[in-house]
């Protein structure tokens, strides 16, 4: 089968469930990370034609991107901040929103001086703690997150293992220098709706949590391959009660944020005021609203 015939069949099958731009990136990334060739070989060299195992591979993939399953699930591996991180239905896919979310954190950690000590909440894959830990040489992370099967993902990032097991579908940029691959996250299996444990190191210079903020109400405006694929653990909050994760996690950074240290959450852009307020009436200072890419209220700030 030539590829330019892939292409057209996959734009056929994808364009019933995404907006015609969408599908045909879907189409090319899918192609690119399965047969390791440029995403423009198909106009660059048209007669390009696909191995047997390559069509079979492509069109077992295509009945699963066709069925509504996001394209990360396929391949198992999402970008977020320069890296390449695994992903199972187990995880929410990681957003470039949250990026901004590390950005903020690494500006501060990076004035914070030496190995800063920080927290993340509902961890998921780990892309936040994992993204500290790896641009902070000497940072102490933790990860903390209800769900066991995150935990095993966020553990089982490729960063620790050793180039000769990483398999051939993951680019070079996602293979990390020596040092990289000696850091770590310490991963802890809780549920911040209770009380904290006890940490080892004490207190935390950053603590950051990007929880379900979603309500149930909402549902009805997402997209179904989000709805059915993505872990609802990871996504919903009931209506009568949507800041239930806020007030966790205002509750865990009383406890465990050191005195100048610095919160940082995603939030729901509907409730932005709402959060503040409530880190606000937490006993909170410096509480501020932050924006993300399309200028909607995404995170709130907030120190001790
Ligand atoms: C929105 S996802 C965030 C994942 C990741 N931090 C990210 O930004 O992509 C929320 C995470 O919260 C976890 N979670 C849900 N309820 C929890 C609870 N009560 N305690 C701890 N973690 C919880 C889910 O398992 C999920 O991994």
């Amino acid at each position: 089968m030539l590829l330019r015939d892939f292409l057209k069949e996959g734009m056929s099958r994808l364009e019933p469930l995404y907006p015609t731009p969408e599908a045909r990136d879907i189409i090319l990334s899918l192609c690119e990370s399965r047969l390791g060739i440029g995403r423009y070989t198909y106009a660059t060299d048209p007669g390009y034609s696909l191995s047997v195992e390559s069509s079979q591979v492509l069109t077992e993939d295509l009945g699963r991107l066709a069925a509504g399953e996001p394209l990360q699930y396929v391949l198992g591996f999402s970008d977020f901040y320069g890296r390449r991180f695994n992903v199972t239905p187990d995880v929410l896919i990681p957003r470039p929103e949250t990026e901004i979310l590390c950005d903020e954190a690494l500006k501060i950690a990076r004035r914070h001086g030496s190995a800063p000590k920080v927290l993340d909440l509902c961890t998921g894959s780990g892309c936040i703690a994992w993204t500290m830990a790896l641009e902070i040489p000497d940072a102490l992370v933790y990860g903390v997150d209800i769900s066991e099967k995150a935990l095993e993902v966020a553990s089982g990032q490729d960063f620790h293992r050793s180039p000769s097991e990483v398999e051939v579908t993951v680019s070079e940029r996602s293979r990390r220098p020596v040092s990289e691959r000696s850091r770590r996250v310490v991963l802890l299996q809780a549920d911040i709706l209770q009380d904290p444990p006890h940490f080892p190191c004490g207190t935390f210079d950053l603590i950051l949590s990007n929880p379900p903020y979603v309500m149930d109400s909402q549902k009805k405006e997402m997209r179904p391959n989000v709805l059915e694929y993505e872990p609802s653990i990871a996504l919903f909050v009931p209506d009568d009660d949507p800041l239930v994760f806020y007030r966790a996690v205002a509750r865990w950074s009383q406890a465990l944020l050191s005195s100048g240290g610095t919160g940082i959450v995603e939030i729901n852009d509907l409730l932005g005021e709402r959060t503040r307020d409530l880190f606000l009436s937490s006993g909170f200072k410096d509480v501020s609203i932050l924006k993300d890419f399309s200028g909607k209220n995404r995170f709130v700030k907030f120190a001790r």
